[in-house]
């Protein structure tokens, strides 16, 4: 049976691991897993002060939704213990790498942001980065994470969101949406996330937009920031 090199489980295996309502691609899923592994500090560098400031004081237990290979455990505090809701299993052998080599106590749930498998008011702090934009949907997925904060926890968010109407960024989102969700594993560049997190029902928002300066124009346009449940 063919084995993957970044990952010593069959493949079928791990197509198994992946939870209902998420497709594990084995092409797909390995290039996007190498693809965040060898580009995720250079996006960090290009996101570093935003996330920053999103992502400080965080308190030592934190649920992740959609960690990747783990671009955001270096935010969390020394002696964290990270639950990684993560449903593509061709991420996790290298989560749990970077976990171990950064000293975090990882638990990865393989389930989708839709439907977590945490009891209700459980978390004082949930965190994402350019994962609404993949998810599903991005709706269903802040009422999981409301119902799942405590009352007054926290989420706290760094997301790829579509550029205002009518400007070149807005065409070029519009232009290559096919190709991009296709290779990104469904990832929109058309989704008006601030809005979305503002009628979540959230008790406060705290929303910073912001452009960064890459090659990759679709790519360019975020928010950053933190809602209190
Ligand atoms: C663009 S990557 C971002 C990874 C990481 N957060 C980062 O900033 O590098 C999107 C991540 O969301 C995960 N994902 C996709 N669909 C999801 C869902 N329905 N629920 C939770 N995570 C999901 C993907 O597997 C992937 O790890």
């Amino acid at each position: 049976m063919k084995t993957s090199t970044t990952c010593p489980v069959p493949i079928a295996t791990v197509r198994s691991l992946a939870p209902p309502g998420f497709e594990a691609n084995p092409a797909r899923g390995r290039f996007n897993s190498a693809f965040f592994s060898l580009m995720g500090g250079y996006i960090n560098w290009h996101l570093r002060k935003r996330k920053a400031k999103a992502f400080a004081d965080l308190s030592p237990n934190v649920v992740e939704l959609g960690p990747g290979v783990g671009a955001n455990l270096r935010y969390l505090p020394s002696g964290a213990r990270l639950i990684a809701v993560e449903p593509n299993p061709y991420m996790h052998a290298r989560l749990r790498r970077a976990a171990r080599r950064r000293g975090v106590e990882l638990e990865i749930r393989s389930a989708v942001g839709e439907r977590i498998d945490l009891p209700d008011a459980s978390a004082e702090v949930v965190i994402s980065s350019l994962v609404l934009c993949t998810v599903g949907d991005p709706a269903a997925v802040l009422a999981e994470i409301r119902r799942i904060l405590l009352p007054g926890g926290r989420f706290s968010f760094a997301e790829h969101v579509a550029a205002k109407p009518r400007t070149p960024t807005r065409w070029s989102q519009r232009i290559l949406r096919r190709p991009w969700a296709w290779v990104f594993e469904g990832c929109s560049c058309e989704r008006d996330l601030a809005s979305l997190i503002e009628s979540a029902g959230f008790s406060s928002v705290d929303i910073n937009p912001f452009r960064i300066h890459s090659p990759f124009v679709p790519f360019n346009t975020h928010i950053a920031g933190t809602a209190i449940a």
